[in-house]
């Protein structure tokens, strides 16, 4: 069965229409809407169930509730005809329901911005505070009425929401209504609504910083006003809770690629305690660009891609890496770029260096799967067993919720760990055997210390490799090793 996410559990509220697709550079179907109407609610749950149902039809064939509106209809079939997000599923998988917004609602029509981003298209339109009104009415008319499901996250992501009163009046609502949200800004202007958001446990917030200083900011966003975005920087981070996310954004570009420019941005977020850093490609250079192929996300900036995420990794920053702005091909490089990194700061052994760097992209990949999928599952069981007959005393480190997977597995397997190991020991009550800090190591007679964690193993690794005394101890990264 043919679906996708972004079509069946989305809806974006552009400026000047409705977006049934919150992927960028797709074909992207729509109906024109004007903000000065109501949201035409009816019609858009038509062509929804419409394109939905349509995907597993023939694609050649064009939707007829979409060609009754007068829609372009650009592929001549079905408007998704053709994109690289349209996932194949087993018989079994039953696809949710349609008559609400399950994942994501986009509000991409604020277009007014106090910044001028060198890779943002965005021009302040005259008529922004209208656009700015029907959007969040539209939103709240869709709220009231039900159409959106508690599971949906609600995106707050063009132009900037810190300068609309009532964008930040309908970030209020949708919080205290208990929804999740993403907020993207720019953080030039501190807001309240997004800090209580942050200290309310369900939101995301994104900040595209791109630079380290006062020079590099006003080249890349055209304002100066780097300071006060490293003071709202530190407010947010003070007020973020558990279950809220901070991110600080890196988008990756020919104006930002240099070696130094990525390796001052690390010092940035080591110095500001940054814990999780989103790592982007830029929408208009590359080949995935399209009408801006004249552009090339070139060799430079995919290696600074690589690099970058390698460095954050490194020091502990869990890195959420988009690749959607890179076609495969650009991807596939960023991802060898990244393997020499990550081989170059492990220092590992160079024996077989393609392997090596195959060994390294597998283990990226495997990195980002969730915990249930089967060949995750299959690789750690695998690895597991191997670990068992070749080692008595088993180590794990990193005790969160990978741990708590891990150790299931463990079970399934016959396998009891001696000992835990986690820089938070005192925090961990729940296993069988002691949780112990690192320094404790020694303690223990520990034969091999598996590491379990997906967003930080590098760091681990490389802690491991460096501080501890232990020849007699062996160290297994499951994601670094493709056997
Ligand atoms: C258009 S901005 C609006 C929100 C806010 N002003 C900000 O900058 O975060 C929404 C998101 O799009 C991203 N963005 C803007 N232009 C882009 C481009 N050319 N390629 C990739 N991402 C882009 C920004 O980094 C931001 O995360
Ligand atoms: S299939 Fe592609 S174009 Fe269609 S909604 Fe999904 S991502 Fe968008
Ligand atoms: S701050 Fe956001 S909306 Fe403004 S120019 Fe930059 S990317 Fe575009």
């Amino acid at each position: 069965m043919r679906f996708c996410l972004a079509l069946n559990g989305s809806l974006c509220i552009e400026g000047d229409s409705v977006v049934f697709c919150c992927v960028a550079k797709q074909s992207r179907p729509g109906l024109p809407w004007n903000p000065e109407t109501e949201l035409p609610v009816e019609r858009i749950r038509q062509i929804r169930e419409a394109l939905i149902k349509g995907l597993n039809g023939d694609l050649d064939q064009p939707i007829q509730e979409y060609l009754n509106y007068g829609l372009p209809n650009i592929n001549k079939g079905h408007p998704c005809k053709g994109c690289r997000y349209i996932t194949l599923s087993t018989e079994e998988f039953s696809s949710p329901a349609t008559d609400k917004i399950n994942n994501f609602l986009n509000l991409l029509g604020f277009t007014c911005c106090n910044a001028k981003c060198t890779y943002c298209t965005l021009s302040s339109k005259q008529n922004w505070q209208k656009i700015d009104t029907g959007i969040n009415k539209g939103l709240n008319f869709l709220l009231d009425t039900g159409a959106v499901s508690k599971t949906c996250q609600i995106w707050f992501s063009n132009g900037e929401p810190t300068i609309s009163n009532e964008t930040m009046k309908t970030l209020s609502r949708v919080i205290s209504d208990g929804y999740s949200v993403l907020v993207n800004t720019n953080a030039i202007c501190f807001s309240p609504e997004i800090e209580k958001a942050l200290a309310c446990g369900g939101a995301q917030v994104q900040v595209s910083l791109d630079s380290y200083d006062r020079e590099s900011y006003l080249a890349i966003k055209g304002v100066d006003k780097f300071q006060d975005v490293v003071e709202n920087i530190d407010k947010y981070i003070a007020a973020t809770k558990k279950g809220s996310i901070f991110y600080l954004k890196y988008i990756v570009h020919s104006k930002n690629n240099s070696r130094n420019d990525v390796n001052s941005f690390v010092d940035f977020c080591v110095k500001h305690e940054i814990r999780n850093v989103s790592v982007s490609g830029n929408a208009l250079e590359g080949d995935a660009a399209p009408g801006w192929d004249n552009v090339d996300s070139d060799r430079q900036t995919l290696k600074s891609y690589g690099y970058l995420i390698a460095k954050l990794e490194l020091q502990g920053i869990a890195v959420n890496s988009v690749f959607e702005h890179l076609t495969e091909t650009e991807q596939l490089h960023a991802k060898r770029e990244y393997a020499h990194a990550i081989i170059d700061l492990l220092e590992l052994d160079r024996h077989d260096p393609n392997k090596l760097v195959d060994a390294v992209i597998y283990g990226f990949e495997l990195a980002r799967l969730t915990i249930d999928d089967a060949t995750l599952v299959r690789h750690f069981r695998k690895l597991l067993l191997k670990t068992k007959i070749k080692f008595k005393n088993i180590a794990i480190f990193g005790m969160g919720a990978h741990a708590r997977w891990i150790t299931k597995e463990m079970e399934k397997l016959d396998i009891q760990p001696i000992v835990g190991i986690d820089n938070n020991p005192a925090k961990n009550k729940t296993y069988k055997f002691p949780v112990i800090s690192p320094v404790d190591i020694a303690s223990y007679p520990i034969d091999v210390i598996v590491i379990s964690s997906n967003a930080y193993h590098i760091n681990i690794y490389s802690y491991l490799k460096r501080s501890l005394n232990c020849e007699n101890i062996e160290i297994v990264n499951p994601y670094l090793s493709s056997d």
